[in-house]
């Protein structure tokens, strides 16, 4: 009898707690800590992104349901909690503030994405968060450049967005919007620099490509024939590589392939190569 009176206080307060928390509002997670926008950060102040970049960000990222966005700077975890309500995404924000962590994980319950949502607090220089498929960020022109390079090593085809800043001499792949609403896209590009053997994959045509890279923009020669030339057109958008060249018969071909660890698998007009570099 004892026992199952424990039992049902027990489901009592459990009930009661998920009654609370479902019934808690957005003024509830402000009662300790009431946010100011200009407030000072750690390296940067906290100003909000505004609502419809927030979406506009996200969709021009292109996220999923099968997306870990990532927001460096989270603020009031905007950003995070949008990536799980309107794109069903799981989502972190890396926040130094830990009134704002608070507050955003607050906001994450009050709008239902708790289980999607991990606020963290941290440095955004000391966090690891190469597990990033999106990585999002409103900071500052010069701590977006102190990121490049992290940003640079990440899986190819991440996708990093910025509001306001750019990435300086990395040119964005896509943008939105105009002046202070403005925010960026870049498609993390595989490395692709070198010196490349293509061997057909059902023949003996070989070939040999040079290729030297500037972010997602390459330029280089082919050796085929007996001859090199230039790459009429190149490109790596992620692990996507194409490069176009004139052929020996005097006609325009395009080689398509997918950057694996392994090397590249391309085809050029249906037929297949692999590349490694040498
Ligand atoms: C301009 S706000 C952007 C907030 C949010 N990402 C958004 O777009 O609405 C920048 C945020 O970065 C935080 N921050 C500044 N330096 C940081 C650092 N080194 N590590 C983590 N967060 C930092 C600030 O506290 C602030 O909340």
């Amino acid at each position: 009898m004892k026992h199952r009176f424990a039992y049902l206080l027990a489901i009592t307060l459990v009930l009661g707690a998920g009654a609370a928390a479902a019934q808690q509002s957005r003024e509830d997670c402000e009662r300790d800590f009431r946010p100011r926008s200009g407030q000072p950060g750690k390296d940067v102040i906290w100003v909000p992104t505004g609502d419809e970049t927030v979406s506009a960000m996200l969709k021009m990222a292109g996220v999923t349901p099968r997306d870990l966005v990532v927001d460096l700077g989270a603020g009031d975890g905007k950003i995070a909690i949008a990536a799980a309500k309107e794109f069903g995404a799981r989502a972190r924000g890396i926040e130094y503030n830990p009134d704002m962590v608070k507050l955003a994980q607050c906001y994450a319950v009050v709008e239902g994405v708790a289980d999607k949502v991990d606020i963290q607090q941290g440095d955004i220089f000391e966090s690891d968060f190469s597990d990033a498929t999106v990585v999002t960020m409103y900071l500052l022109p010069s701590l977006n450049l102190q990121l490049r390079s992290t940003l640079l090593d990440m899986k190819p085809g991440t996708r990093v967005v910025s509001h306001s800043f750019d990435m300086d001499d990395w040119e964005a792949d896509e943008t939105y919007g105009e002046g202070y609403h403005q925010a960026y896209l870049w498609i993390v590009p595989a490395k692709v620099a070198g010196r490349w053997d293509f061997v057909q994959v059902d023949g003996e045509e070989r070939f040999t490509v040079e290729l030297e890279q500037s972010f997602q923009k390459l330029s280089g020669t082919v050796a085929l024939g007996g001859t090199s030339q230039p790459l009429t057109q190149a490109r790596v958008r992620g692990d996507e590589i194409v490069l176009e060249f004139t052929g020996a018969d005097g006609r325009s071909h395009t080689l398509t392939g997918t950057v694996g660890a392994a090397g590249i698998e391309a085809a050029r007009d249906g037929v297949k190569f692999r590349a490694t570099r040498s």
